[in-house]
């Protein structure tokens, strides 16, 4: 399926990428949004996302529809505890797994972005810059942010990088320290591997720059969620299409107007994927041929078997199927109801009640363990039956039946097809 979003007749640049990491379905929905929204602004490069075994499989076939490439590699962890823990961000370990960047030597030129970034217009100017390029970070301006760089794919600095993590960790414990320590003149050598702070703006640095960004802030290209707080983690109301800031969201607030973007790309863009990969996997039957002596039984088996991530609520018919609401990315739950907010706590969505108390949950049948014979049972949704003439003269059989001629009381009296049906059910 070609990527949405091509403007046809488009001239690529083929060998050069947008390159993200997604080490789980929950920051694939970022990489989905970042690759979304750089479509939307018709890059000129192909969009490659690098995941790790983690990644579900569902996922993975909707990452297909937006990215030109989607790559497995290993995962990298640092395990530099102590530093991250400065950071208060244990979870940051994992982001060296972002150095398999540099073996994507199909490539000239790349250039990185976290998975919590979003274009606001084409940045396709980014590859007229040299490795290693990348913007201030605003903790610390002298170190540059790592959450988007230009860097040239090569092995020989794949394994520097490796050798030199191994001999030096990382001052922060994550990639950036890495880096920094790595492309250690970057703050001295040469201005113009500095991108401008509004190629990686870190939204929830806005809330400290106000007036600068008051002054400046119409001009970012790139912003990025940074901090423990992802917009994933917010409440999104799909009828008013308005994020919620109810106090409930702890660490970092984003810039409400960049978190909006964020949504109404995952909700127009984005779910209409998960939702169109779920009816392909519902639409897929299993057949199941059976032939006794001359009786060759076809049970089609509708089979459910969408991963759990992917099983948007369906909403029960009678609420307005035109404007499905759903919960959040960060774990659909399964659940179907008319939802209007989708509150968040830990990994999993706890839906609050539906606004019109007279429409039950409905939930998805759980799928039980079963034999496989208990399923089709179960799940028979169509059930054809064939007779093999014992003739050698097929064809008279068939028009038999064409025609309505089956020998009712004779060999294919019901009671025949009952007992070999009982025989292959049961
Ligand atoms: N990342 C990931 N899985 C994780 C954590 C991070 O794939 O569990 C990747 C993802 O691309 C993410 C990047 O590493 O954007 C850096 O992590 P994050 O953006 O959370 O760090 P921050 O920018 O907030 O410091
Ligand atoms: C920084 C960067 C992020 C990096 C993380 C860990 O905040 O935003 O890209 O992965 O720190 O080093
Ligand atoms: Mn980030």
């Amino acid at each position: 399926m070609a990527a949405p979003g091509l403007r046809p007749g488009l001239l690529r640049v083929t060998d050069q990428a947008f390159v993200t990491l997604a080490t789980n379905d929950v920051y694939c929905q970022g990489a989905l949004v970042l690759g979304q929204s750089l479509r939307n602004h018709t890059t000129s490069r192909k969009l490659a996302v690098l995941i790790t075994p983690e990644v579900s499989s569902g996922m993975r076939s909707v990452l297909h529809s937006v990215f030109d490439e989607v790559t497995e590699v290993d995962v990298l962890d640092s395990a530099g505890s102590a530093h991250l823990a400065l950071m208060q961000r244990p979870e940051l370990g994992i982001t060296f797994t972002k150095l398999h960047c540099w073996t994507l030597t199909h490539y000239s030129k790349c250039v990185f972005m976290d998975a919590d970034t979003l274009v606001l217009c084409n940045v396709d100017e980014l590859f007229d810059r040299e490795e290693f390029s990348a913007a201030p970070d605003s903790g610390w301006p002298d170190c540059f942010n790592s959450g988007v760089f230009v860097f040239r794919p090569s092995l020989k600095t794949y394994n520097l990088l490796l050798q030199f993590a191994a001999e030096h960790g990382s001052f922060d414990g994550g990639d950036q320290g890495l880096l920094n320590s790595f492309f250690s003149n970057w703050a001295t050598a040469d201005i113009g591997k500095h991108l401008p702070f509004l190629y990686n703006l870190s939204s929830s640095a806005v809330y400290t720059y106000s007036p600068a960004f008051n002054h400046f802030g119409r001009d970012a290209k790139v912003v990025h969620f940074l901090g423990e707080t992802k917009p994933w983690n917010y409440k999104y109301n799909l009828q008013t299409k308005r994020v919620i800031q109810d106090g409930t969201i702890s660490g970092s607030v984003h810039q409400l107007s960049f978190l909006a973007l964020w949504w109404n790309i995952y909700s127009a863009s984005i779910l209409p994927l998960i939702e169109k990969l779920q009816k392909m996997e519902e639409s897929e039957s299993e057949e199941y041929k059976h032939t006794f002596n001359r009786v060759e039984i076809t049970l089609k088996k509708v089979s459910p078997s969408v991963p759990p991530l992917l099983q948007v609520p369906v909403l029960p018919e009678q609420t307005n199927e035109k404007n499905p609401t759903v919960c959040s990315p960060e774990e659909l739950a399964f659940k179907a109801q008319p939802v209007c907010e989708a509150e968040l706590s830990g990994s999993t969505a706890h839906l609050s009640e539906p606004d019109r108390p007279s429409e039950q949950l409905v939930f998805h049948p759980a799928l039980q363990e079963t034999s496989e014979l208990d399923e089709v049972a179960r799940s028979v949704s169509e059930l054809s039956i064939c007779f093999k003439p014992e003739e050698p003269n097929p064809e008279d059989e068939r028009r038999k039946w064409e025609e309505g001629r089956m020998d009712y009381m004779g060999k294919d009296a019901f009671e025949h097809i009952k007992k070999k049906l009982d025989a292959f059910l049961h």
